[in-house]
């Protein structure tokens, strides 16, 4: 067995699968000329974090290439500290620094797995918090030639789990370094959950972090221990008209107003409703604390979560007319497929 294929030990689900070839880079100039590489041996090549939000279905038949780009400079400014993040660093060790060096500011996005590179792609959120208000920047390496781009926040396009990323700049990039802007004047997000609890007069970022891990720790599975990739499925926007025939019918449904009338449904919560808590198909099975969170059981193939995914995503359909879209990235044996598709 050649260690160097072998891709359970970087990926979150823990899916047994295996690439052609999995590298590690830690420059840019190595990642652009293994890139290179691999383009001229006609063969595909997938920059991977630490694969916290991917799905792999079957064996990859190119290179992997993980992205450990590592480094951080800070800069004081009068109103604020300037961080520029490499793309390897993990995130939650970001947040820790932040923390003890008192520059808070990231405290509501403890614990999120993942390198600081993947961070921009779906626009990291929780807690009340998203990546895009520290954003400043994104340094991207163009594949194609090896040349790096500065993406402002604007330039970046993000929304709820979504960027330019995950659109028009697709597998001809790598994001190799992230900055970011922490205000010196702290305003606590206390909207989200048991924050809610907290005094604001009282509150210290250092206690925000730790109810956030607590609240992680008690819900989430930790991968671990059992193989997921966090939420499985987005939560679903629709429109006026749904949002009130639905919670018409079911006042106590969790949901937060968007602009233009719009409404975020919470997709756990329609996934607990239709009784799917703890329910296995295979090897795969929907956690028993978080409905959103899908679990490998037992070396669950991509197929056996995808298949569950599937089902899930009928079932909610039938009884609430809302159709779930995967937050997770599919990886086929050629690179990335449409996730939808591949559940419909
Ligand atoms: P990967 O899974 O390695 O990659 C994700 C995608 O980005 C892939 O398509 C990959 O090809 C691409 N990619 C990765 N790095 C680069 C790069 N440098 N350049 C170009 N493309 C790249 N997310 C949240 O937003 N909020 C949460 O609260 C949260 N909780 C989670 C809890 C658990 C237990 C788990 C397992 C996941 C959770 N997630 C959450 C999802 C995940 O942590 C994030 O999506 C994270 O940003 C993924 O980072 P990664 O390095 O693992 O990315
Ligand atoms: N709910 C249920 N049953 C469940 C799960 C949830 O009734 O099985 C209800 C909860 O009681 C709550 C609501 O649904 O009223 C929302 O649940 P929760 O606060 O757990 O958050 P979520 O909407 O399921 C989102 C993010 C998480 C993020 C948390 C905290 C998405 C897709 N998921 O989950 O992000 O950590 O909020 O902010 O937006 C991730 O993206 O991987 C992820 C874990």
């Amino acid at each position: 067995m050649n260690n160097h294929r072998v891709l359970k030990p970087f990926n979150s689900f823990s899916i047994d699968v295996r690439a052609r070839r999995v590298i590690t880079a830690h420059t840019k100039t190595k990642l652009f000329k293994l890139w290179r590489q691999a383009a001229d041996n006609a063969t595909p090549a997938l920059v991977l974090g630490s694969g916290s939000n991917v799905l792999f279905l079957e064996n990859y038949v190119g290179t992997v290439l993980l992205n450990r780009i590592e480094g951080l400079t800070i800069e004081e400014h009068p109103d604020a500290w300037h961080l520029h993040v490499s793309a390897g660093e993990m995130w939650h060790d970001l947040v820790r620094t932040c923390l003890e060096q008192d520059m808070p500011g990231l405290e509501n996005l403890a614990l999120i797995p993942g390198c600081v590179g993947a961070a921009p792609i779906q626009n990291i959120g929780a807690y009340g918090v998203e990546l895009r208000q520290f954003c400043n920047y994104v340094d991207v390496l163009q594949l194609v030639n090896g040349t790096l781009l500065r993406l402002n926040a604007t330039e970046c396009q993000f929304g709820y789990r979504d960027s330019v990323f995950k659109h028009v700049l697709r597998e001809r990039y790598a994001i190799v370094a992230v900055g970011l802007r922490l205000a010196k004047a702290w305003q606590p997000v206390l909207t989200y959950g048991d924050l809610a609890r907290l005094n604001p007069q009282r509150v210290t970022p250092r206690l925000i972090y730790d109810m956030v891990c607590t609240m992680r720790r008690t819900k989430i599975p930790d991968p671990i221990f059992q193989g997921n990739a966090g939420s499985f499925f987005k939560n679903p926007v629709v429109d006026a008209l749904k949002a009130t025939q639905l919670l018409s019918r079911y006042p106590d449904a969790p949901h937060y107003p968007q602009s233009e009338g719009r409404v975020k449904l919470a997709a756990g919560w329609l996934i607990d409703r239709c009784g799917l808590k703890g329910y296995r198909l295979g090897n795969a099975a929907v956690h028993d604390k978080q409905a959103l969170v899908l679990v490998n059981v037992n070396n669950a193939t991509g197929e056996d979560i995808s298949a569950l995914a599937r089902y899930v995503r009928q079932q909610v359909a039938k009884r609430f007319g809302v159709w779930l879209e995967p937050e997770v990235r599919f990886i086929g044996a050629f690179g990335e497929v449409n996730a939808v598709k591949a559940i419909t």
